[in-house]
């Protein structure tokens, strides 16, 4: 409203000088028809007040046309890295899995270090755990998590490895102990793992473990995030 005021008023004082310039320049009988017409005038005071607003409206258009710059700007880097992140969240995988032994009793002892298959599957993200063989294989290469618990009788030792293309990693152990009629075991780990590396848990040679349908008998492992 005031800005149309104030340009109303600039464009009468415009008009009311080229009226006072053509008449000197031409004679007032001169005077183009649609000019001596015209009727808006104003005052040099008032001139010199509009072309000031003038100015000061210039100014402050000028900064605010600055400040919209620098926020299309920021806008355009906001939205270049949302796009990043939504991309790295669509190609982010998913891999989980959790599975018991769920035995009905002892397994072992063999005569050789032998791999557990954990037969109760809980989850399975990402299909990298296979329970006909006890193998995880890694479907993408990244950090893990792997935990492992146990629940055996006493009478008999009990060694547990995870083991990394046949590689002893970490173990949990317990002696045999004919004092107490049970006992368990457990270890946790991360590691950096590459795509296709085999990951088991493997008992020891004339080493047991027990599970039934508690599910004491445990092996999990997470995707912590790609690498
Ligand atoms: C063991 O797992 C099975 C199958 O997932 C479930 O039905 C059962 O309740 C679990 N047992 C215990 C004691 O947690």
């Amino acid at each position: 409203m005031r800005v149309s005021v104030i340009l109303i008023a600039l464009l009468s004082c415009l008009l009311s000088s080229v009226y006072a310039e053509s008449k000197s320049r031409y004679g007032k009988q001169n005077v183009p028809a649609d000019l001596q017409q015209s009727t808006l005038v104003c005052s040099v005071d008032q001139c010199v007040y509009l072309m000031t607003e003038d100015a000061k409206l210039k100014e402050k258009l000028e900064a605010m046309d600055s400040r919209l710059n620098q926020v299309t700007y920021r806008l355009k880097t906001a939205e270049t890295q949302l796009g990043v992140l939504k991309q790295e969240n669509k190609g982010r995988t998913n891999v989980v899995f959790s599975a018991s032994l769920r035995s009905f009793g002892n397994v072992g002892p063999f005569k050789t270090e032998t791999t557990l298959k954990y037969s109760n599957v809980f989850t399975n993200v990402g299909k990298g755990y296979d329970s006909n063989t006890g193998t995880f294989t890694v479907p993408v290469s990244g950090v893990y998590l792997f935990m492992f618990y146990n629940h055996a009788l006493g009478a008999k030792a009990t060694y547990l490895t995870l083991t990394r293309n046949g590689q002893r990693v970490v173990t949990t152990g317990h002696h045999r102990n004919t004092f107490e009629s049970s006992h368990n075991g457990a270890n946790a780990i991360t590691l950096q793992l590459r795509k296709g590396d085999k990951m088991c848990i493997r008992l020891w040679a004339e080493n047991w473990v027990f599970d039934d349908d508690k599910n004491y008998t445990t092996f999990t492992g997470i995707l912590l995030f790609t690498v």
